[in-house]
């Protein structure tokens, strides 16, 4: 009996090595999805103000600011490292912002009692900072000071990484977020205090073969531990299909790039809009006078919503002279005849493509080329299924080891 236990699970092991072995130069995060996320009409409307503010934009055209925890839509999330010994977070890993930040210990707000917070005294490699330091997000804020210490994920550390320690989170938005804080991954240029973001350390301390990184978003994953992964030093071809379609960053702050034309079936919507890709929002969001003539084609209201139609149109995105196309039930949430459009709009003049993108093609952020590469992803029914066949494996090693 013993001996069938411990065969599979080195077995398991071996196959383990060899994908660590074929992908040697690769660190990679695995990135957990909110085990309840549903995109309902509430969270929907719920993110469009979350988005808003995040953006630092005013109020829109009239559009109620809700008082509402906006913990649904933070759907992905990993596990890092502050301190020495480890002190460990969940932190949504966002290429919306630029600055790590964690609550602190010393912060008594709700939305820090209700998560981990980073205790320096118990750390040997803290170094204090204390520079101010202050996010607006969502209905809140969160504010404190900078302290400097080694961070980790995915197997790497990086040595003397500033961030933000919070000794204040105002509004309720944090409260009930599945994540402890934010680790911002966009360009230096939009981090506040001048931080350097942790992959431009990851990159100055050689801990990364390829100044690269790149996101595989489950887009409708069940189980907690497989939402994803965040690949550090370079992309995994298993995980999409094709070759990646490269498109330059025209302002390395946000990620930001240019589509050649976005359409709602055959309607054309916008030539030549900028977009950026955003790990940290859920939504596809455009602006606002794009999104009234989407809004049109729905005959739906001020806040998406529309009574639903037999057949929907897909939303069909050009990148570079490449085409790509989301079927209508990606972004477009049912809720009995209703139904609500996950585009929304805000007052700016770019567009913002979340989750609802990122998760039907994997993204890769190329920070040394200042470029971003998309393709399909590898369904994840395929992946499914390759694990089912992996467990029908090991169970006939395990039948065949019994005889
Ligand atoms: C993060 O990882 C550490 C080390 O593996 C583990 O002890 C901890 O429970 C993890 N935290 C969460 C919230 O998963
Ligand atoms: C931080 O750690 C120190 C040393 O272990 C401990 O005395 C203190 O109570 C901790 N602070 C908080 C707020 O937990
Ligand atoms: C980190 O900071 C400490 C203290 O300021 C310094 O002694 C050390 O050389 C720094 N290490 C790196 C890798 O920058
Ligand atoms: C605190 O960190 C900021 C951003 O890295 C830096 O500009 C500033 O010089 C630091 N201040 C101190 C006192 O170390
Ligand atoms: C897609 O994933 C499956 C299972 O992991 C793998 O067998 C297949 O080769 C992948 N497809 C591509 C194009 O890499
Ligand atoms: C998500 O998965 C459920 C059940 O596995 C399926 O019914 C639904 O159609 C899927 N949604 C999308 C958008 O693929």
């Amino acid at each position: 009996m013993a001996r069938s236990v411990i065969i599979p699970i080195a077995f398991l092991a071996g196959i383990l090595l060899l994908v660590g072995v074929a992908n040697a130069a690769l660190n990679r995060i695995p990135i957990q999805r909110s085990e309840h996320f549903k995109r309902s009409h509430k969270n929907i409307q719920a993110e469009r103000d979350f988005v808003q503010q995040k953006y630092n934009l005013n109020t829109v055209n009239g559009y109620p600011m809700e008082q509402l925890s906006n913990s649904d839509n933070y759907q992905y999330y990993g596990n890092i490292s502050i301190g020495s010994p480890a002190q460990y977070f969940l932190v949504q890993f966002d290429t919306g912002s630029s600055n790590l930040w964690v609550p602190g210990s010393s912060c008594q707000d709700t939305s820090c009692l209700s998560h981990l917070s980073y205790n320096k005294t118990q750390s040997s490699t803290y170094v204090a900072n204390g520079t101010a330091f202050s996010i607006t997000y969502g209905t809140g804020s969160v504010s404190g000071y900078l302290s400097v210490d080694s961070v980790g994920f995915a197997g790497l550390i990086v040595k003397n990484q500033t961030f933000g320690e919070v000794t204040t989170e105002q509004g309720s938005n944090f409260a009930y977020a599945h994540f402890d804080g934010i680790l911002g991954m966009g360009f230096p240029a939009l981090a506040v205090d001048g931080v350097t973001p942790t992959f431009q350390n990851m990159i100055t301390q050689g801990l990364v073969q390829n100044s690269v990184f790149s996101f595989f978003l489950r887009d409708n994953g069940s189980t907690v531990n497989y939402g994803g992964e965040l690949i550090l030093g370079g992309s995994d071809p298993s995980l999409y299909r094709g070759d990646l379609t490269y498109v330059d960053v025209i302002q390395a702050a946000y990620w930001k790039f240019q589509t050649d034309s976005i359409a709602v079936g055959d309607v054309i919507i916008s030539i030549n809009d900028a977009a950026i890709a955003d790990t940290g929002t859920s939504l596809i969001i455009a602006p606002v006078s794009e999104y009234d003539v989407i809004a049109a084609i729905f005959n739906a209201n001020a806040n998406g919503l529309f009574e639903c139609l037999n057949s929907m149109p897909d939303l069909v995105i050009t990148i570079n002279g490449e085409v790509f196309r989301i079927p209508a039930k990606y972004y477009v949430t049912q809720e009995g005849n209703y139904c609500m459009l996950g585009i929304q709009s805000i007052n700016q003049n770019f567009w913002i493509f979340g989750d609802i993108f990122l998760g039907r093609f994997y993204t890769e952020f190329d920070v040394g080329n200042q470029r971003l590469g998309f393709a399909p992803v590898n369904s994840s029914d395929s992946v499914k299924i390759m694990g089912l066949w992996n467990l029908f494996f090991v169970a006939c090693v395990v039948w065949m080891l019994n005889k």
